[in-house]
């Protein structure tokens, strides 16, 4: 009865209020509707992403897959999922069949690819929800054939060339083989033929040529065995800007669509909008003595009388528990002090004296004429953007607009 009771409640909530929160799992810790209210979240801007895409539809004069996966590189599945669509993309791509499943249950009637492995016992669920799904090897290929027998209806399926990055996909000797057999399997579609590229944000790396070319090949040998897919695709976002040979007949970005550089050597050309700000609150401030330790195992002493203030936001949100970590306060930078808690951090704010408890803290974005991108604390974690915002936790709420 209390399940119900709350499954009624988290409806009525996504009914009422379903234009400005993500109608996923976020919605079932936020009854704060208004970020004013929160003390730690995401602002996501839906017209940076369309715009982005319109871009990428534009420079590639070639339809676009958008990848959406974990969570929309963390923007928030639904919410990013039906403005891509509204943007006009051809289909979404995601790494595992549950975040497929939930794109249908959100109302998304649009083709998806599921990218990574499923498993071949899940195959009639596809079909069931016209999901197309990846082969990598005839095993598998013959696996979901026996699965998808029950029903009527074939399941599409894309099937992966290792064209070089040694991952998932049929390398190069197995292709001809692959398709002779592949001809029994009689309740697969063959809707699409893909690889992806280890190297294509490495300008200076001279693989990608080498890998699409082995790619291409594949695709003619599949062709000439009577394998003839609707789609051949290749090109995540470096691969689709800065390779226009890999955009065959759809180009497949990730990163891009968010306005987040694929590399620091390969960036996004002009035009392109970052989408994401993540922000969070003060939630304490106190001049602490010189020579006091501060917060866990005391990774930081005062060596004068210093501004120490708490915000709202830790490790368990999505920033690194690691010292050095920067925010925006005030329109100014700001150090963290001490080490990272799961809820909190702790900043150093001399410099901003007027700081007050409850003002907003910026850890990717924008703040007065001061900016920090996902880029940044990439570097700053030794890693990349991709990781600080795929990092970013469930139970930040997201909030969308459109500018
Ligand atoms: C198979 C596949 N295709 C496309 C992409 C999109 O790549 P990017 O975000 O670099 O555009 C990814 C990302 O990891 C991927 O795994």
């Amino acid at each position: 009865m209390r399940l119900v009771n709350m499954t009624v409640l988290i409806n009525k909530a996504r009914d009422e209020n379903c234009t400005r929160l993500a109608r996923d799992e976020w919605f079932v810790y936020t009854n704060l509707m208004s970020h004013e209210k929160q003390t730690t979240w995401i602002e996501v801007n839906l017209g940076a992403i369309q715009r982005n895409i319109g871009r990428l539809q534009e420079l590639s004069q070639r339809p676009v897959m958008a990848v959406v996966k974990a969570n929309a590189y963390g923007h928030g599945l639904i919410e990013v999922s039906h403005a891509a669509v509204e943007a006009g993309v051809i289909r979404l791509c995601v790494a595992r069949l549950e975040e497929a499943l939930r794109l249908r249950q959100a109302g998304i009637k649009i083709p998806i690819l599921v990218l990574g492995y499923v498993m071949p016992g899940c195959a009639q669920e596809a079909v069931k929800n016209k999901i197309s799904l990846m082969v990598n090897s005839f095993d598998i290929a013959q696996q979901f054939n026996e699965a998808a027998a029950g029903g009527n209806t074939p399941l599409a399926v894309h099937v992966k060339i290792d064209s070089g990055m040694h991952r998932l996909g049929l390398l190069p000797e197995e292709v001809e083989s692959f398709g002779r057999q592949i001809r029994q399997l009689q309740h697969l579609r063959f809707e699409g033929i893909f690889t992806h590229l280890p190297n294509a944000d490495d300008l200076t790396d001279g693989s990608t040529l080498k890998h699409l070319s082995v790619f291409a090949e594949a695709v003619e040998q599949l062709k000439a065995l009577g394998i003839l897919p609707e789609v051949v695709h290749a090109a995540n976002s470096a691969a689709a800007i800065y390779f226009p040979s890999a955009r065959f007949d759809a180009i497949r970005p990730g990163i891009a669509i968010y306005g987040l550089n694929p590399d620091f050597g390969a960036p996004l050309p002009k035009g392109f909008e970052p989408a994401l700000t993540w922000k969070g609150r003060l939630s304490s401030i106190k001049m602490i003595p010189s020579g006091e330790g501060i917060g866990y195992n005391y990774r930081y002493h005062t060596t004068r009388t210093e501004r120490i203030g708490v915000a709202t936001t830790g490790y368990a949100d999505g920033l690194r528990r690691r010292l050095g970590n920067i925010a925006l306060v005030g329109g100014k930078r700001v150090q963290q002090v001490g080490g990272m808690c799961m809820d909190q951090s702790l900043w150093q704010l001399d410099e901003i004296p007027n700081a007050r408890i409850g003002d907003e803290v910026v850890f990717v974005g924008q703040q007065g004429d001061q900016h920090i991108s996902a880029e940044e604390v990439g570097e700053l974690w030794s890693s990349n953007n991709y990781d600080v915002v795929c990092g970013l936790a469930a139970r930040v709420p997201r909030f969308y607009f459109n500018r």
